[in-house]
């Protein structure tokens, strides 16, 4: 790092060539395109300029994109993980899901989200074999009028007890996720668990960075949400656990004040909403109210 000032010359030649890149893309015939290249352009030059980025840094950057690359296939994507840990997945959402009255918050989806979940029924069970404490999750879908939405699509899923969600087991089993649909008066409930924390993958080039800025790669508790409707726009949120310590450090910015529930800790003697026998052990209960902003 010097802290030389940086002399006229200097600067003219640095910015002679932002210029010159940014010219290079006056051709693209896809407006889109050409807006996208040219910032590019500026902001990752404004970037090398403003830290006076070094050769040997430079390296580090390729080796590191390099790491992200090499560790990412069909079933591991780190170059959506780095997104999430810099904000970037979360800058997106927000800038994609403008707030609009009382609708529900939206925030990042992840990589644990799989099609052709099973199909439960209002009150069903999306736990299956995963362990953990059951937790009663209910609520209603509406519109930002207040006019009760039903049918919709509410797709949940959740990690275990152990921090994994069924797609990191070995045996291929599913728990832990499920879609239902919401009656008529706009309601729905379910059987989950009460969310825990987990980490996010950190055995690659991702977590190492994270480990190097000694940052966690913990996400605070929560319970995955997607919920579609005609004419209403898709809606991908998260439920955090109210009084989670992990609140105020989620590794991936998820966390929004609207979306922390209440989690009503049950003792095992106190009956259950749908009379279901829990064997004594102890529940929990949420309720959560979905509101669908216009497409
Ligand atoms: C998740 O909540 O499932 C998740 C989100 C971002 C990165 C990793 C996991
Ligand atoms: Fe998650």
């Amino acid at each position: 790092m010097s802290n030389n000032p940086i002399s006229a010359e200097q600067t003219k030649r640095e910015e002679d060539l932002v210029r010159t890149v940014i010219a290079s893309f006056d051709k693209t015939a896809d407006p889109r395109l050409k807006e996208i290249m040219q910032k590019l352009v500026q902001h990752l030059h404004n970037f090398v300029r403003d830290i006076r980025l070094s050769e040997s840094e430079w390296e580090k950057m390729i080796e590191f994109l390099t790491a992200v690359g090499n560790i990412t296939d069909d079933r591991r994507q780190e170059f959506i993980l780095l997104s999430d840990v810099l904000g970037i997945s979360m800058q997106t959402v927000a800038v994609n899901n403008e707030a609009f009255g009382t609708a529900t918050e939206a925030t990042v989806f992840g990589p644990f989200f799989v099609n052709d979940a099973p199909l439960i029924d209002i009150g069903g069970d999306i736990a299956g074999d995963a362990p953990g404490q059951p937790c009663w999750v209910e609520g209603t879908v509406s519109d930002t009028e207040g006019n009760p939405i039903g049918g919709a699509r509410i797709e949940v899923w959740e990690a275990d007890d152990d921090g994994f969600y069924d797609v990191q087991y070995t045996d291929g089993r599913v728990a832990g996720r499920a879609h239902l649909y919401s009656d008529p008066d706009g309601n729905y409930s379910f059987w989950g668990l009460t969310p825990t924390p987990y980490p996010i993958p950190h055995d690659g080039p991702v977590g190492m960075m994270l480990e190097a800025t000694s940052r966690s790669p913990m996400r605070a508790s929560h319970l995955h949400f997607m919920v579609t409707a005609p004419h209403r726009r898709k809606l991908v949120t998260h439920i955090f656990v109210a009084g989670d310590e992990l609140l105020s450090s989620d590794s991936v910015f998820g966390v929004k004040e609207s979306l922390i529930k209440h989690f009503h800790y049950q003792a095992g003697d106190v009956v259950t909403p749908d009379g279901r026998d829990l064997g004594g052990h102890p529940w929990s209960r949420v309720r959560f109210d979905i509101i669908l902003a216009p497409e």
